[in-house]
Formats: C-alpha cells, structure tokens, sequence
C-alpha cells in the first residue's frame, strides 16, 4: 500500500489485521539515535534516512547507523524528507537550530515531528508547526550511553505536543512495547530533574563512592566489583518494599556515634562529605529513622 508516496511496512505474522509502520527520518546518530532506530527498525518501523551534519565525520557516523537499519545517510543540506514521521535526535540545545535548518528538505504538512529532550517542550519544534507539522516532545526515562543498548520494551516515554503527533508517538511507543504516559509543558523541567536522579547524579554517585573506597584502600576496578552486590540488592529492595522498606544503616538506627566517625573519616574528601550530609540530611526528613535529633545536630555541625 502506498502511503505519503512510500511503501508502509505490512508486518506478517502480526496478530489481527496487517499493521501498517510510518516511515520514520531519524535527525543525528548519536547514543539516542543509534538506540532507537535499532529498536524501530526491529519493531517494523522503515528508516528511510539518517541525516546528519555536513562534516565528514558526522556523515560517517550517520552511514554507520544507517547500514544497520537499512536506511540512507544524508547531510541535512541534501536531505529530501519523504518520510512521515521526523524524529529529532539532537542535542536539547540544537533542536530549533536543526528543525530550521531541515525547513526546505520537506513539505511538512501532514508530517509528524518529534524531539526527545526530557526538559524541553515541544514548543521548540515550532518552526515545522509553522509549516503545518504536528510537533510532540516523546522522551524515553531511559539512559543511553556508547556501548550499551537498552532494550526499550517496558521503558516510560513522556509526551506532549499536538493531539496528532502526540497519537501518533503513543502507537510507536507502544510497538516498541515501552509505556507511554502524557505530560504537561510545565511539569518538564521539574520532570527532567527526575530523570537526573534516576541516572546522571546515580552515576555521579558512585563515581564518589569510589573515592571514598580509595580511602578505605580499595582501588579502581576491585572497588567497582564490590560494590555491586549491595547496589543490585538495595535496587532489588526497594523495587519490592519502596524506599522506608529499603533503608538501612546507621541513620536507620539511630547510630550517632557512627555518622560522627564516617564524617571524620571523609574529611579529606571534602565533595563525598557535602554528598553524604546532603543525602543524611534528606534521609532525616522522609525516610525511617532513629535518634533524629542528635543526628541533626551531628549533620549541622
Ligand atoms: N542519552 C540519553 O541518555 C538520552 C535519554 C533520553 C533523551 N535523550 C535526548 O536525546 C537527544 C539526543 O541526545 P544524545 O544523548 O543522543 O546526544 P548525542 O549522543 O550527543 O548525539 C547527538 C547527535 O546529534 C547530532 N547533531 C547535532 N547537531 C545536529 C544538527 N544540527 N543536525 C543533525 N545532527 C546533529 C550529532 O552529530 P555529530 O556527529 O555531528 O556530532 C550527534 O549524532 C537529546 O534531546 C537528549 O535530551 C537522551
């Protein structure tokens, strides 16, 4: 069947009628981009194009991704968007520059835009809603680094934007078996800081933790194997009891005298130490906890 001038993938062996995929043109092929074309691409989505910027290398680096999906890789100047679905993979503060630079490359009425910035609305792609495309924000609550391809089936997507683009994300999120749910234009930044907790400040985390290991002369790698019994098992916990079922330690006890001794002990180190009081003290106001009253002092002090 022929839809916007390109063959729609039929999915064979799909239950109920046929499912038709939109084509999908992918903006960028950096740690989202290669996750999620990949996952699209295995979900029956057709990838016509990864467009990139002119530099040779990021030209390579879209070709890259485009061989492993099937797609073409282009330069934004030579694009020539026959695709339904635009899908903006760029830096948060590129996304307007790259949508106005892509405003030629297609007839964008009827076209669906999308951007995946957590913290950004879809208000950013208003340049292509000026041009008659639907526009949503659809951010996956996942992490996506080098080396690392996250399954998204179960992952959360935020969306927000024009209630066709939005219909439209919903039904890919949904194929790609992960869970959409919608947000307001206002709640994403306090959304995104969310998100920052999950797993940017969770990693800067550990990187202290490993500092403070040091200290305690457990080194590099051996200290990063050690820790990761009691990490999985504190997620396994919380996942099961939530946060006041999962929290143990000496602040759960009401240990003062042991607080006094971890603070003296990372005196050297005093960026673990502004981490451990910060989190202490956020412990003290919403988590279990014994002896409150020294252990403030202790902390303030
Ligand atoms: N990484 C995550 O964990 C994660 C999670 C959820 C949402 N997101 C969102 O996903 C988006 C992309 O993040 P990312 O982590 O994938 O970034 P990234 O790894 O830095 O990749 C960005 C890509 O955008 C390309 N690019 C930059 N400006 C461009 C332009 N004007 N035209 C075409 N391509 C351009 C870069 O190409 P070059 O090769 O030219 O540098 C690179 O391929 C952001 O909005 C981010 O908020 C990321």
């Amino acid at each position: 069947m022929r839809d916007g001038g390109r063959d729609s993938a039929i999915l064979p062996g799909m239950p109920g009628s046929a499912l038709k995929r939109q084509s999908i043109a992918i903006v960028g092929a950096g740690n989202l981009a290669n996750a999620l074309a990949r996952s699209l691409h295995k979900a029956g989505y057709p990838i016509d194009l990864i467009i990139s910027r002119a530099p040779a290398a990021s030209l390579r680096r879209a070709r890259r991704l485009a061989r492993q999906v099937g797609a073409s890789a282009v330069s934004g100047r030579r694009a020539k968007i026959q695709a339904q679905v635009v899908w903006f993979c760029v830096p948060d503060g590129a996304i307007a520059s790259a949508a106005k630079s892509l405003l030629e490359a297609a007839d964008w009425k009827n076209k669906v835009a999308l951007h995946s910035s957590g913290a950004l609305n879809s208000d950013e792609l208003n340049v292509l809603r000026g041009r008659d495309a639907a526009v949503a924000s659809v951010h996956p609550l996942m992490t996506f680094v080098r080396g690392a391809r996250p399954p998204l089936a179960n992952v959360p997507f935020a969306l927000e934007g024009d209630r066709k683009a939005v219909r439209t994300a919903r039904s890919i999120v949904r194929d790609l078996r992960g869970v959409a749910f919608n947000i307001g234009k206002q709640q994403k930044g306090a959304y995104h800081a969310w998100g920052m907790f999950l797993s940017p400040l969770l990693t800067a985390l550990l990187a202290a933790s490993e500092n403070v290991a040091a200290a305690a002369g457990v080194g590099g790698k051996t200290a990063r194997q050690r820790m990761l019994p009691i990490l999985r098992q504190t997620l396994t916990n919380y996942a099961r009891l939530g946060a006041a079922g999962a929290f143990s330690g000496p602040i759960a006890r009401g240990d003062a005298d042991t607080v006094k001794k971890h603070l003296k002990a990372l005196r050297e180190d005093r960026g673990a130490q502004e981490i451990y009081i910060a989190l202490a003290q956020a412990a003290l106001r919403a988590l279990p906890a014994k002896n409150r009253a020294a252990l403030r002092k202790i902390l303030k002090a």
